[in-house]
């Protein structure tokens, strides 16, 4: 069974974490009501299995998440990042910019990317102005720039809650009076994320265990999710993710994860505590 999670998603359940595995598969066994584990096995393999092998890779992902994770490495983000890649698109006179939350979970980390890319443009725009005139109300991306961020996840569950973006008070803790103000309105006792900034962030199914991602990417931030992996299934994913950025282009992985000893692709940069790998030019 260790062996078909894997092979399915690339989580790896090692000695550690092997009774929460047992406990989800009791969980579903149950619903399903079968009564050994091998009859559960065998109506997973089996052609009619494919929904049940869905909800089980449901039930044992973990969806922690909140908005402004990790404020140090979202400060190297929006302040430094952000401002290099826009100056240097403004030199080629390209104007699109591509970003993705790989694993994004209910949604908090492609919006709070969405929030930060916002007011990283307004501000370069204000110090650079385009000469293009901008509509009013002010758009959240003023021309001539485009913003695409794709956010996916391997859990329907997840992605539907991501798609609706409604939070509620305790979700929303981290999330600033300045924000709540400029992109949410409060319905109920839910915050629900503004249309505007909503139409920024695409929300798809992507298995990350699969070849076929999502390319031509500035940024790319898959946070809290390759911990879950064994180090062969990291190796290939960071693989993957050299060939789905642009040259110089950049990952960011959670605190608890690094890519030290895994890749040549990378090298880490940092500000304070913030750290981040870009795609070293030539390579992938
Ligand atoms: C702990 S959450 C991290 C959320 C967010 N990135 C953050 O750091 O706050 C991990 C997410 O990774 C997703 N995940 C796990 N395995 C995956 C896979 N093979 N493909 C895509 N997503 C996966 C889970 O469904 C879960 O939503």
């Amino acid at each position: 069974m260790q062996n078909l999670v894997y092979q399915e998603c690339g989580m790896y359940f090692d000695s550690r974490r092997a009774h929460f595995l047992q406990d989800r598969l009791q969980r579903r066994l149950k619903e399903c009501r079968l009564d050994s584990f091998y009859s559960y096995y065998r109506l997973l393999i089996s052609n009619d299995g494919k929904a049940e092998l869905a909800r089980l890779l449901e039930n044992l992902t973990v969806n922690e998440t909140s908005f402004f994770r990790n404020k140090a490495q979202l400060d190297l983000f929006h302040k430094h990042i952000l401002d290099q890649i826009l100056r240097q698109k403004q030199e080629n006179r390209e104007f699109s910019l591509r970003f993705w939350s790989a694993g994004c979970s209910t949604g908090q980390e492609p919006y709070t990317m969405a929030m930060l890319v916002a007011d990283a443009l307004s501000y370069h725009c204000l110090r650079n102005p385009s000469g293009h005139e901008a509509p009013l109300p002010k758009p959240l991306v003023p021309p001539p720039w485009r913003v695409e961020i794709l956010a996916s996840d391997i859990s329907y569950t997840a992605l539907r809650a991501a798609q609706e973006g409604t939070y509620n008070e305790a979700q929303m803790g981290s999330v600033d009076y300045t924000y709540r103000l400029r992109h949410f309105d409060k319905v109920g006792e839910r915050y629900a994320v503004r249309k505007a900034l909503k139409e920024l962030i695409h929300f798809d199914f992507h298995n990350l265990k699969t070849e076929y991602l999502p390319q031509r990417n500035d940024v790319i931030f898959c946070r809290n999710v390759m911990m879950y992996f064994d180090e062969a299934e990291q190796r290939r994913l960071i693989e993957k993710f050299a060939r789905c950025l642009n040259p110089g282009g950049y990952l960011f992985v959670g605190h608890a994860e690094s890519l030290l000893g895994l890749t040549e692709k990378f090298t880490m940069i940092y500000r304070d505590t913030g750290t981040a790998y870009q795609k070293i030019e030539g390579t992938a």
